[in-house]
C-alpha cells in the first residue's frame, strides 16, 4: 500500500526519508485523519465494510465485519492490535510497511481504534524487527509531537495512545490470542474461541486484531472512497495487495498489484521470469502455511477465492518460487521443520503430529523412506488438521499433505532408489 496505485503492477520504491513524517504530509499523508473524526464511527465501519477490505494477514476475514462485531456500550476499554508479527517463512510485506511507511500505519491505526471506539492501540512486532520497532517508536513520537497521538487529538475530544509490543521471536505470537497472550505477558499459547476477540480480548475487554496491510489500507479508503477500493481487483477480492515474490525469480522484492493479478505475470513480468529461464517446477503461494502449486498451475488469479478454488490458499499474498533445482522432499521437509519447532505444545495433535511429520519427511529425504511412510504422512496430517486450538496445526498439514500430493512420484522416486535424486539428505 506504499503507493497504493492499485491498477497497474508496480514495484515499491519509496522516496528517500518515507519514514518521517515530513516526506509523509508532503505526499498526502495524515489528510485522511481529520475526515475521519468528522464522521461517526458507523459510517467509517460501513465504509471498510463497503470497500470490501479483506484481512491481508491470511484468513481473509472481511475488515469491516470483524470492526462491527465490537460490542457498544460496555463500559469496557476497546483495544486495537496491530499484528506485525509476520514470522510466516515467505512473508516480509508488512515489514517493508513498518519500515518505510510507518505514518500510514499508524494514521490507519488511529482511524481503526476511532471507527471501533477505541483509545488505545498496540502495534506488535516480531522481536527480530528490531530496527522496524525503532522506525515505528520514532514515527509514534513524530506524530504524538504533531497533535496526532495523545489527548485531544486535533480538537476532537477524542484521545488515542499508540505503542509498540515487540514479541520474543516466536511464530505462534502471531496467532491472534496467542499475540494477546503475549501482549498479557503470558506464554503466547492460543485461547479457544468463542469467545472470540471482538467480545473477549485483551485483558478481558473487546479487541479487534488486525494485519498490518490490511490497517494500512484505511487511510486510502478514507481519503479516495470505498467506491475507488472496491473497484479495484475483482467483485470479492477488492484493492490493491503487496505481494511479496521470493525464491527463484530474477527480481524478488514487494511488489504492489491489483488483487486477483495472475500469478504468472508476477512471475515473469514483475520477477523478471526464473534465472536461467529454468521452467518453474513448484510455487508456495502465500506462505509456507499454503499448499504447493504445481508449475503447470500458475495461470491462476492471486486472491482468496481463486487460490482456495484450486487446493491451495491465499494466505499472505507472499509467492516462494522453486526451479527445477530444488528437491520437493527436501523442501517439505524444512517447511514442516519449521512448523514443528514453532507449534507451541499445546494440543498433542500439533506438537506431536508436527514432529512426525517432519521425521517421515527426514526419512524419505534421506533414503531410508518406505512406500507406506507416504500413507503414514498423510494420515497424519488428517488427524492434525481441525483438531487442535489454534491454525498452526493446520498450517504444519496443509504444505505436507500438499508436496506429498503433489509430488508423490518425487517421493517414490526417493523411497525407490533409496537416496535423494537431488544430492540431498544432509542437514546443511
Ligand atoms: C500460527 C499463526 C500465525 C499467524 N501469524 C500472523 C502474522 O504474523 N501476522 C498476521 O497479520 N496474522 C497472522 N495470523 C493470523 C491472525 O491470527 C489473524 O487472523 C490476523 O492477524 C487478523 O488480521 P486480518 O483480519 O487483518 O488479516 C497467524 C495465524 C496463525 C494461526
Amino acid at each position: 500500500m506504499a503507493g497504493a496505485n492499485g491498477n497497474v503492477l508496480t514495484k515499491i520504491v519509496h522516496l528517500p526519508g518515507s519514514e518521517t513524517i515530513d516526506v509523509y504530509r508532503a505526499n498526502g499523508g495524515y489528510v485522511a485523519l481529520p475526515e475521519a473524526l468528522k464522521k461517526s464511527s458507523d459510517d467509517l465501519i460501513d465504509m471498510v465494510k463497503r470497500s470490501g477490505l479483506r484481512g491481508r494477514g491470511g484468513a481473509g476475514f472481511p475488515a469491516g465485519t470483524k470492526w462491527g462485531f465490537v460490542p457498544k456500550g460496555t463500559n469496557k476499554p476497546v483495544y486495537l492490535c496491530v499484528n506485525a508479527d509476520e514470522s510466516e517463512p515467505g512473508a516480509f510485506k508488512d515489514r517493508l510497511i513498518c519500515a518505510k511507511d510507518p505514518h500510514q500505519l499508524i494514521e490507519g491505526t488511529l482511524i481503526s481504534c476511532f471507527a471501533i471506539g477505541s483509545s488505545r492501540a498496540y502495534i506488535y512486532i516480531r522481536g527480530e524487527f528490531a530496527a522496524e520497532a525503532r522506525i515505528l517508536n520514532a514515527a509514534i513520537e513524530e506524530a504524538r509531537r504533531a497533535g496526532f497521538i495523545g489527548k485531544n487529538i486535533l480538537g476532537s475530544g477524542w484521545d488515542c495512545e499508540v505503542s509498540v509490543y515487540r514479541g520474543a521471536g516466536a511464530y505462534i505470537c502471531g496467532e491472534e490470542t496467542g499475540l494477546i497472550e503475549s501482549i498479557e505477558g503470558k506464554r503466547g499459547q492460543p485461547r479457544l474461541k468463542p469467545p472470540f476477540p471482538a467480545v473477549v480480548g485483551l485483558f478481558g475487554c473487546p479487541t479487534v486484531v488486525n494485519n498490518v496491510e490490511t490497517i494500512a489500507c484505511v487511510p486510502h479508503i478514507v481519503t479516495r472512497g470505498w467506491e475507488w477500493f472496491a473497484g479495484i481487483g475483482t467483485e470479492r477480492n477488492t484493492g490493491p495487495k503487496l505481494f511479496g515474490l521470493s525464491g527463484h525469480v530474477n527480481k524478488p522484492g514487494v511488489y504492489e498489484a491489483p488483487m486477483g493479478t495472475n500469478l504468472r505475470t508476477l512471475i515473469e513480468e514483475f520477477g523478471g521470469g526464473v534465472p536461467g529461464g529454468r521452467p518453474v517446477k513448484a510455487v508456495i503461494p502465500g506462505g509456507a502455511s499454503c499448499p504447493v502449486l504445481r508449475g503447470d498451475e500458475i495461470d491462476i488469479p492471486m486472491d482468496f477465492d481463486s487460490l482456495t478454488r484450486a487446493g491451495s490458499l491465499f494466505g499472505t499474498g507472499t509467492p516462494v518460487i522453486m526451479d527445477d533445482t530444488v528437491c520437493m522432499v527436501r523442501a517439505a521437509w524444512i517447511t514442516a521443520r519449521f512448523f514443528a519447532h514453532e507449534s507451541c505444545g499445546q494440543c498433542t495433535p500439533c506438537r506431536e503430529g508436527a514432529g512426525w511429520l517432519q521425521r517421515l519427511l527426514w526419512r524419505i529425504e534421506t533414503g531410508e523412506g518406505e512406500e507406506k511412510d507416504i500413507d503414514t504422512l498423510l494420515s497424519v496430517t488428517d488427524q492434525i488438521e481441525g483438531n487442535t486450538i489454534c491454525a498452526l496445526g493446520d498450517a504444519a498439514a496443509w504444505p505436507a499433505r500438499g508436496f506429498a500430493k503433489k509430488f508423490r512420484d518425487e517421493f517414490l522416486q526417493h523411497i525407490r532408489e533409496k537416496r535423494c535424486p537431488f544430492g540431498g539428505g544432509s542437514h546443511s
